[in-house]
């Protein structure tokens, strides 16, 4: 693997090589190998982030790296800089990039003028990292998706619902997305995607009836603040107790964090799966830091 970009990008086999590495370096955290030695790490993030930010941060120190955080009010991208200029600038004197920003193209123009190992952060598009860590948690908390459900009520066309339909489409388990008519993936998307065991439609309760594990999500992602039209489409959207009565026993809330507490999840749900959830925000540690020692693997 050279670089992480995004779920489409990666197999089956991958996906499932990256999970049981990150189960090992958490089982291992404090002993484990330094492959990241002698090695600086930019950060370039154009949106904010707690859980991205300080997993990257302390991942890359606890592999022997150094990271180093440029959030674009510190560097020239943020005044116009171009992105393939700023990459040819940082490929020649870091060892890898973990980039966060708006355009998914700036990430795969990152890493093709760098040269370096990149990791997409986060872009509109596709949410990589949190998948890893959502998909270790599900194998932690459940066994695995074998035979399982999941469900992702919420924005259907987000960074999140689209990593997530790329999972399924690559691992193969059912996945209902119910989403507001107006934030549906277009016809063209789903086309792409081509999958069978990916069902879009509006009713929160079909795709939660006997789902084993419920996702949501922000409604207005980073960039979309503000869009109150967009907001007022999710109304009857909320995951809570009521929307969860027919689903799966034994089922767990995901939410990537950060949560809007009365819109997307109410607070007693969030709550009541607190263990899922910041066990999966955990993860993000431990499935990143698989990513970093995936990268810096000799090719
Ligand atoms: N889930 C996630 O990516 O969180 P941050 O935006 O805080 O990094
Ligand atoms: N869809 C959200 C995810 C945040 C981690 C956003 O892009 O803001």
């Amino acid at each position: 693997m050279k670089h992480l970009l995004s779920i489409e990008q990666l197999s089956a086999a991958e996906i499932s090589a990256l999970l049981d590495s990150a189960l090992e370096l958490k089982a291992a955290r404090g002993s484990h190998a330094q492959p990241l030695a002698g090695q600086t790490w930019a950060m370039v993030f154009t949106k904010s982030s707690t859980r991205t930010r300080v997993s990257f941060e302390v991942g890359i120190r606890e592999l022997g790296g150094f990271p180093m955080f440029l959030s674009k009010n510190d560097i020239q991208l943020g005044r116009g800089e171009p992105i393939k200029d700023t990459a040819r600038v940082l490929g020649r004197m870091v060892h890898g990039a973990v980039i966060r920003t708006f355009a998914q193209q700036d990430v795969v123009d990152f890493a093709e003028y760098s040269g370096i190992p990149t990791v997409n952060a986060l872009t509109d598009d596709e949410h990589p990292c949190q998948i890893l860590a959502d998909l270790l948690t599900v194998r932690e908390r459940l066994g695995g998706w074998e035979g399982r459900k999941v469900a992702f009520v919420g924005d259907g066309f987000s960074n999140m619902t689209r990593s997530w339909m790329w999972a399924a489409k690559r691992l193969g388990f059912e996945l209902a997305v119910a989403s507001p008519p107006a934030c549906q993936p277009p016809a063209d998307f789903l086309a792409t995607l081509d999958a069978p065991n990916v069902t879009v439609g509006s009713d929160p309760l079909v795709a939660v009836a006997d789902a084993s594990v419920i996702n949501t999500d922000v409604w207005l992602s980073m960039g979309q603040e503000g869009q109150l039209e967009k907001e007022q489409e999710f109304a009857g959207f909320e995951v809570n107790s009521r929307m969860l009565v027919d689903a799966a026993e034994g089922h767990i809330v995901l939410h990537c964090l950060p949560a809007y507490r009365g819109k997307e999840i109410s607070d007693e749900t969030l709550e009541a799966h607190a263990g899922a959830i910041f066990q999966q925000a955990e993860n993000r540690l431990h499935a990143q830091k698989a990513v970093l020692v995936a990268l810096c693997a000799k090719h």
